[in-house]
């Protein structure tokens, strides 16, 4: 493999929030980082050569994106993902969570319902409330060891106020890739109640083996005309901080709406290193997303052969999709807090605590396992030590 996601690299100190918030998330500056979605990997070589032959330029005035930046998008989502997109409709957002909320002002009112579905990607519950919109929870099942989505829950909490459900897909944290016949039938539910999908597939590209994430607008005519998709290399390629994103709206209406509120609060145009590195990633990047792809995979078997060989008490939800790994821990029988004092002062690890993830994630971790092996497995090695000393 030419690129060595092995190599451990410092981060504490270059105020990264994974390393540097550490005292502050946690009460300990010490703990081994395993928490916000970003990895431990260096951001691609031809993502950092496109960014510093930018930067020899040395002027940074206002920008317009290239025609390159949009073509790169739609060859990655022909050539990855199976959808043929136009140009027109890619709207830019400077990251997924402002356009989440974007979104619930562009296509609600206050007071209307807006339905998600957890344990879920938090960010989600505050994008509707904060804007007087009524958050409804359409819980996930547990059945059979798999997550699923509860359609006739769904159609139960769907009333004439509600207005959009928000999907994480995959989802964020228990890893499904949703399957091309539950997003129809999802689909379908939010056809005939007029409910408009907002599809966030911010991980799409970090699918496992075995299984194939479906764009839920790929699925027909009729969803792709109620749904808003969103993307972005940040997650794909380690580069959250240069906030950068899109929004894929097929229809016009739709389109023009959101373009009102964007344009309004003038955000609309990102930074150009953001923009130089979306295009090099999605021009560039296939081989490197394989190689990750074979590498975070090889951390998710060591992690389940170690946790069901040494720590049995611990549950692994195996992940179809994304580097988080959601654990059940609910067998310690510890309140959440309880939970996530013993993770950070008797194992010295930083993970998110479950039931920030709204209803069904107390007594669940989520674990970021996007670093380099031998940091996973020295985490492993706390945790079962913690673990053990308990007993
Ligand atoms: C489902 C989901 N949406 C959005 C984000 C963050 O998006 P952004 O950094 O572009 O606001 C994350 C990050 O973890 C996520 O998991």
């Amino acid at each position: 493999m030419p690129y060595r996601f092995d190599e451990v690299i410092e981060r504490a100190g270059t105020n990264c929030v994974k390393y540097d918030a550490r005292a502050n998330v946690f009460g300990s500056a010490e703990v081994i980082p395993m928490w916000v979605a970003d990895m431990d990997f260096r951001t691609p070589p031809f993502v950092t050569a496109a960014i510093r032959k930018r930067a020899e330029h040395e002027l940074f005035g206002y920008f317009l994106k290239s025609e390159g930046y949009y073509q790169s998008i739609i060859g990655w989502m022909q050539r990855r993902h199976g959808w043929k997109i136009e140009k027109d409709w890619i709207v830019f957002s400077p990251g997924i969570v402002p356009a989440l909320n974007m979104c619930v002002l562009a296509y609600t009112q206050p007071g209307d319902k807006v339905i998600v579905q957890p344990p879920v990607y938090f960010p989600f519950f505050s994008a509707i409330s904060n804007h007087g919109r009524q958050l409804v929870y359409n819980p996930l099942e547990f059945i059979a060891g798999g997550y699923r989505i509860d359609f006739e829950h769904l159609e139960s909490v769907i009333d004439s106020s509600t207005k959009m459900l928000i999907i994480s897909s995959p989802h964020n944290p228990v890893g499904r890739v949703w399957t091309a016949e539950e997003l129809r039938q999802l689909g379908k539910i939010c056809l005939r109640h007029n409910i408009l999908i907002l599809s966030d597939e911010i991980h799409l590209d970090l699918v496992y083996r075995g299984s194939r994430h479906m764009p839920t607008a790929s699925l027909g005519e009729d969803i792709a005309q109620i749904t808003v998709t969103c993307i972005a290399p940040s997650k794909t390629f380690n580069l959250a901080g240069l906030s950068t994103s899109s929004l894929i709206i097929p229809n016009v209406e739709l389109r023009k709406k959101f373009s009102r509120v964007i344009d309004d609060l003038h955000v609309s145009n990102g930074n150009i290193f953001g923009a130089v590195a979306s295009e090099a990633a999605y021009r560039e990047g296939d081989q490197w997303v394989d190689e990750l792809m074979v590498y975070l995979e090889g951390n998710l078997a060591y992690l389940e052969s170690f946790i069901s060989g040494q720590i049995p008490q611990i549950k692994v939800i195996k992940p179809q999709a994304t580097y988080m790994v959601w654990l059940d821990f609910r067998s310690l029988g510890m309140e959440p807090q309880q939970l996530k004092d013993f993770l950070v002062f008797k194992a010295g690890i930083g993970l998110n605590e479950g039931s920030v993830f709204g209803p069904g994630g107390a007594g669940y971790m989520r674990m970021n396992i996007a670093c380099p092996r031998s940091v996973l497995a020295g985490a492993l090695e706390k945790l079962k030590n913690a673990v053990k000393a308990r007993e």
